[in-house]
């Protein structure tokens, strides 16, 4: 009875207190890590549009390296089973994103790790294809307004695999501040129950050319895959990072996880031990998080 009773309270008064659908007890970690442990001195502009905003698109430009894994992927046989289909990551595809991520990204991801005052490691890799959906009733890939259950040590990348535009069903996304708006004018419950009044002034819609990245916060900022027009396609890899809660070696790199536990960063469901660091099951739980990420601060 009492459990329920604070499992309802802590799902509910995320939105209250803090405007975002994440629940309570992650929002107060959330507060109480920008306040004790990230450091906001000295970032630069990209960082500073991630904290207030959410959200900004790279000035990298990844199209060598999306040709070279678009072209490893023709090698696959790929069905519209589901509405949607997730690629394996074989290794060759393994080796082209290691080198990518730790020539071309190592800069922006230290910017994060001076914010966050952790280290930062890749969590998990998918690269997927969204189809047309006949009946968009049912949400079949994260296509309903949703933030992601973490706490906000999780973040993502998005890079396009292809040319995205209206067509291809670009991701979108509000802002944190439009978040709140949106939940509010929405009458926002839970991703399956909410008004669908799009807030076309405040949305971004992620359209772009192949090559072309973007980093969010989706555990705060509200998003969802867009629409996908009837005979296109969406190509996107998804980089999910975290930042390490343990005390690690300073020569250790972004894909530190990939010793701690082989295999889980690619081709995992879900669930995967790594993606279950940033999502802790109870108020207890969460406090010790919070502890760790203090004690091993590197500032
Ligand atoms: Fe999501």
């Amino acid at each position: 009875m009492v459990g329920e009773l604070l499992h309802n309270f802590n799902k509910k008064f995320g939105k209250f207190f803090f405007g975002n659908p994440n629940t309570l007890y992650y929002n107060i970690f959330n507060k109480y890590h920008k306040s004790l442990i990230a450091k906001k001195n000295g970032i630069g502009n990209e960082i500073s549009e991630f904290i207030n905003k959410g959200f900004f698109k790279t000035d990298i430009d990844s199209s060598e390296f999306c040709m070279k894994v678009s072209n490893c992927l023709k090698r696959q046989n790929i069905d519209n089973k589901k509405g949607y289909f997730q690629f394996e990551v074989d290794e060759e595809i393994k080796s082209h994103i290691i080198n990518h991520i730790n020539k071309d990204f190592s800069k922006i991801l230290s910017e994060f790790e001076k914010f966050y005052n952790s280290r930062v490691a890749v969590a998990k890799v998918a690269i997927r294809r969204n189809y047309h959906l006949e009946n968009t009733e049912k949400e079949v890939y994260s296509n309903n307004y949703h933030v992601d259950h973490y706490t906000y040590n999780h973040f993502k990348l998005f890079i396009n695999l292809m040319d995205v535009n209206k067509n291809q069903g670009p991701l979108h996304i509000y802002s944190k501040k439009d978040t709140k708006k949106f939940l509010k004018i929405n009458d926002y419950k839970d991703r399956s129950n909410y008004k669908n009044n799009e807030l076309k002034k405040d949305l971004f819609v992620n359209s772009g050319k192949l090559g072309e990245s973007m980093f969010a916060n989706t555990t705060e900022c509200l998003h969802k895959a867009g629409y996908v027009e009837k005979g296109f396609h969406r190509d996107v890899l998804f980089i999910t990072f975290i930042t390490v809660p343990d005390k690690i070696d300073a020569q250790e790199n972004l894909f530190y996880y990939d010793k701690i536990f082989p295999q889980s960063i690619w081709n995992s469901k879900d669930g995967s031990e790594i993606l279950k660091i940033t999502k802790p099951k109870s108020l207890k739980k969460t406090i010790s998080l919070f502890l760790k990420y203090y004690k091993n601060k590197i500032n």
